[in-house]
């Protein structure tokens, strides 16, 4: 096994395992490290730091990923216009976009979304647009969307329930939510350690441990009502969510 740097989003989308020389007493060591003295990143640069590194791995395109896409595409049609939040660099929009009226890609990472329009352009995929936009900018407009895509995003967000509801609110009714989220209140206590050691010594952003019960009711809290809800990756803790805006 190839032991590489801590990585809690290796369970995410980047296929790299996790090594630690010890990990008996990770917990101890967790709760006595100087989380001040540590480095300490915001989200934002954390991921316009990984941007390169994560657009790497997930234009590999692993079998959950394909799976996500075939899925996806399934519930969207040629008439939909998607809100992808959280896009990254972009790429489940853009293998998205054939398929849909328009993808509008929204992050608060720059370098992401610098790495989503080349990708845009190099591919020749006209009907996207990617902007670094909070999800509360008021240049987005309610019931502007058909459908929203939230992939590996809502574990990351302060405050799911309120950005949910901004979701529903963007929505058209009737409009789809489509959503795979890391559940790692799902995962044992030594994974969740190594994510609570990784964001103490700056290796990860702020992550919420969410548990899937906890995400099927701020979905279902917020105005939708939900349509599928699997676990979509057992390895990787990904929980599945489809839900209809009432
Ligand atoms: C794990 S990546 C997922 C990217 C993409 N959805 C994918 O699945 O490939 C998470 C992305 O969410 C973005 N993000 C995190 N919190 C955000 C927020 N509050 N608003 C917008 N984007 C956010 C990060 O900048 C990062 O690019």
């Amino acid at each position: 096994m190839n032991c590489k740097t801590p990585n809690p989003m290796a369970f995410d989308r980047v296929n790299q395992p996790l090594c630690f020389p010890s990990l008996g007493c990770l917990h101890l060591v967790v709760g006595c490290l100087p989380g001040d003295k540590l480095l300490k990143m915001n989200s934002t640069e954390f991921w316009d730091k990984r941007s390169q590194q994560y657009d790497n791995a997930v234009r590999k395109h692993d079998a959950a990923y394909d799976r996500t896409i075939e899925t996806a595409k399934a519930l969207l049609s040629h008439s939909d216009v998607v809100l992808d939040f959280g896009c990254g660099s972009g790429e489940f929009g853009l293998d998205l976009a054939p398929h849909v009226r328009r993808v509008h890609g929204i992050d608060t990472a720059a370098r992401m979304i610098d790495l989503a329009r080349d990708k845009a352009r190099e591919r020749e995929i006209g009907n996207t647009a990617f902007d670094q936009k909070d999800l509360f900018d008021r240049s987005l407009d309610n019931q502007t969307f058909s459908s929203v895509i939230a992939f590996s995003v809502f574990h990351l967000v302060d405050d799911a329930p309120t950005v949910l509801a901004r979701l529903n609110d963007l929505l058209a009714t009737g409009g789809l939510l489509i959503s795979e989220t890391p559940c790692f209140a799902e995962k044992n206590w030594l994974l969740r350690s190594l994510v609570t050691l990784a964001q103490k010594l700056g290796l990860a952003p702020k992550i919420r441990s969410l548990s899937s019960g906890e995400l099927e009711s701020f979905v279902s809290g917020s105005g939708f009502k939900i349509v599928e809800s699997r676990i979509w990756d057992e390895r990787k803790a990904l929980q599945w969510i489809v839900a209809r805006k009432k």
